[in-house]
Order: structure tokens, then C-alpha cells, then sequence
């Protein structure tokens, strides 16, 4: 059974992932750093040179490569459970969990980062609210459960996770 994070950009799914990886003794996959490894590029210059629907194709494509290999934790991109053929090919191979967090808390992880091209020109937290207000029913259909992560450390946001699974 695989575990599937999902949630909007800066909810700590990357960072979940990696510590569920290490200390539950499960390999784990970000599949945005398996995508730009995989293409040699950034998402930024994927997104500049293919445009999104190319940086959608690879995700599709990758979820269903998954399916064959170990068992793991993967850490989805924001996207990623926007496509319904998505939410199938993961449930399909094992548990979904939503991670959740406000506006203002994914605001103050990401101001920095520009490696997220759908936030470059958009860094405010009224986009960000505006953009998780639209993604947020499918996320919550696709999730088989729900951890909210503002003000709880790391440690507790996974087992929480664990727990619930
Ligand atoms: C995206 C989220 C990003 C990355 C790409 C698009 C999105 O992943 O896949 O920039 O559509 O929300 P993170 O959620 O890991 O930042």
C-alpha cells in the first residue's frame, strides 16, 4: 500500500513524507523532485518551456509508474488530485491523506520559494486563499482522511497521520 500526501503548495507534505520515510521505515517519493530529475529541469523551466498540461502528462504518468514498485510515501504536488484520472490511479494503490493549513501559514513557507511557478506574480496570501477556496472540495473528496498542520511540529503532524491511517 502506498501513502499518498496531497494539499495546496506549503502544507508540508514534502517535508511529512521524508520524516514518514525515515522514521517509519518506508521509502518515499516527492514526485516534483522525480519529475525535474527525471526531465533534467526545474518545474519552473518545465512549466516556461512545456507548459503545464506537458508538467500535468508527467504526473499522470508518473503516479501510474508507481503502482509497480515498492510500497512508499509520496508527497504529491498541489496539482496533482486535480485530475480526477489521478485520484483513481491513487486510490488504487493505497490511502489518500490531505494535509491542510491556512492561507497565511502556506504564505509565510513559500514567500521565499520561486520554484512555484503558479505563484510567481501571485505571492500574496488573497491568491493563495482564492486558488485553495477552488481546489479545496476535490481535495476533500479524494482524501480518505484529513491532518491539519498549522502551528503543530513535524513530529506530531505524522503521527497523527500514522495514527489515523
Ligand atoms: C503545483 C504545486 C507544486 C508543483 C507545481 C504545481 C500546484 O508542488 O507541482 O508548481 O499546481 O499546486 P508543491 O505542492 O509540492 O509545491
Amino acid at each position: 500500500m502506498n501513502i499518498f500526501l496531497i494539499g495546496f503548495m506549503g502544507c508540508g507534505k514534502s517535508t511529512a513524507a521524508r520524516y514518514i520515510g525515515s522514521h517509519y521505515g518506508m521509502g518515499y517519493v516527492e514526485m516534483d523532485r522525480q519529475i525535474e530529475e527525471e526531465q533534467g529541469c526545474s518545474i519552473s523551466e518545465i512549466f516556461a518551456e512545456r507548459g503545464e498540461e506537458y508538467f500535468r502528462k508527467l504526473e499522470t504518468e508518473l503516479l501510474g509508474r508507481l503502482e509497480s514498485g515498492p510500497d512508499q510515501v509520496v508527497s504529491c504536488g498541489g496539482g496533482t488530485p486535480m485530475r480526477e484520472c489521478n485520484v483513481e490511479l491513487m486510490k488504487k494503490q493505497g490511502r489518500i491523506v490531505l494535509l491542510t493549513a491556512s492561507a497565511e501559514t502556506v504564505y509565510d513557507r513559500v514567500k521565499n520559494s520561486h520554484n512555484r511557478p503558479l505563484l510567481e506574480g501571485n505571492m500574496n496570501v488573497d491568491y493563495i486563499k482564492g486558488l485553495m477556496e477552488m481546489r479545496m472540495p476535490r481535495y476533500e473528496a479524494a482524501a480518505d482522511i484529513v491532518v491539519k498542520t498549522d502551528r503543530m511540529n513535524i513530529s506530531d503532524i505524522c503521527r497523527g497521520i500514522m495514527e489515523k491511517l
